[in-house]
């Protein structure tokens, strides 16, 4: 297991065809999710040789916490279609992890596992109820901070979702939502989420919580000043890895817009096609606080369980920690828009 791929081609040995296409798939016909891809291809760093740096150090902080690289765990729904005990395997990779409303094993369990800090995707329902009770669970469970989705007022349409007419497989189920039932993700978006939300949700997150908001889906300088005007305290620049507006741009691309309008005034991770340590060493010379890891950690989690986990961070911890020495970076926050090379706009 050499990089992220070797943990692809194992994973996708021993996932259902239909449960690999659930993992791998976007929306439409997954333009934006190539963009994501694409966009890193084209990046070109530049060396610096004989800085006299010795070997840099990953160490960030986000958030007040010091984190022992700018990389943790984007969130994703139902770790358990990847391994029998789910989210509890990716927790015990010691990793900062960003736990899924859709999670498939318990707050309390996911929390008794983990070592790194736990922050709470929220999809806000429209049952405000169960939303509050959902975020109050993980804070007293020990989470730090909450993530709100805004990108998902409903599902993209994941065409492979709909030809496989893709159903979750039976003891795979949303572990902290009660009366669910619900076997289709979709389905359950449909019936539940809350269509209609505007920015108040973030004041009114704040509101039942003591724990900081970031908001995720942000993919402009505009919507980024609305989420810091609302009282958000980050931004996620994501398109949800392709799996909502196909179209909508690569994640990369429209960074350097976002991390200039909030210039620094609140916390700004990435996700989207982060794949090698390049490209988070990119991400961070393009404003990025820290980015955060999707698909290859239930790669990882289905060929290894946590050592599989852990296995892909580290490829990607180590590989940043190489690609900083080679362009004379001694630390995360040293990262600047010098390291990149302006390339040639990619021919149409
Ligand atoms: C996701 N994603 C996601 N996002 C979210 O806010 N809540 C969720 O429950 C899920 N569930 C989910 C399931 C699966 C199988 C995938 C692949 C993705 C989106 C995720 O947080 C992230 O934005 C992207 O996966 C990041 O892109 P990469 O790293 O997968 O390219």
């Amino acid at each position: 297991m050499i990089t992220l791929t070797d943990y692809a081609d194992a994973a996708r040995e021993r996932l259902g065809p239909a449960v690999w296409d659930f993992v791998e798939g976007g929306a439409g016909a997954e333009r934006t999710l190539a963009a994501n891809l694409t966009a890193f291809e084209h990046v070109r760093l530049r060396p610096r040789v004989l800085t006299g740096l010795g070997l840099p150090h990953t160490k960030t902080e986000v958030l007040g916490r010091v984190w022992g690289a700018p990389v943790g765990v984007a969130p994703m729904a139902y770790h358990t279609l990847a391994h029998p005990e789910g989210e509890v395997a990716t927790a015990r990779a010691g990793v900062p992890f960003v736990v899924s409303t859709f999670a498939s094993r318990t707050f309390e369990d996911i929390a008794a596992a983990a070592t790194a800090p736990l922050w709470l995707q929220v999809y806000c329902f429209r049952d405000r109820t169960s939303t509050r009770r959902l975020v109050e669970r993980a804070e007293r469970a020990g989470f730090e901070a909450l993530v709100l989705t805004a990108d998902a007022p409903r599902l993209g349409r994941r065409v492979r979702d709909l030809r496989n007419g893709f159903l979750l497989p039976p003891g795979v189920e949303p572990a902290n939502l009660t009366g669910t039932g619900f076997s289709a993700p979709g389905e359950h978006a449909l019936a539940e989420f809350d269509a209609a939300l505007d920015w108040s949700v973030v004041g009114w997150l704040r509101s039942i919580s003591s724990l900081p908001v970031l908001v995720k889906g942000v993919l402009t300088g505009s919507d980024a000043l609305r989420a810091r005007e609302a009282g958000a305290d980050g931004v996620i620049v994501s398109n949800h890895g392709g799996r909502q507006l196909d179209g909508a741009p690569a994640t990369f691309d429209v960074l350097p817009e976002i991390a200039g309008a909030v210039s620094g005034s609140c916390a700004v991770l990435i996700d989207g096609g982060v794949r090698r340590g390049a490209d988070v060493l990119a991400c961070l010379a393009s404003g990025a606080d820290a980015v955060l890891v999707g698909r290859p950690v239930l790669h990882g989690l289905a060929a290894g369980g946590t050592d599989g986990v852990a296995g892909v961070l580290g490829v990607v911890t180590d590989e940043l920690a190489e690609a900083m020495l080679l362009t004379g970076v001694p630390s995360p926050s040293d990262a600047g828009p010098e390291l990149l090379t302006p390339t040639e706009p990619a021919a149409v």
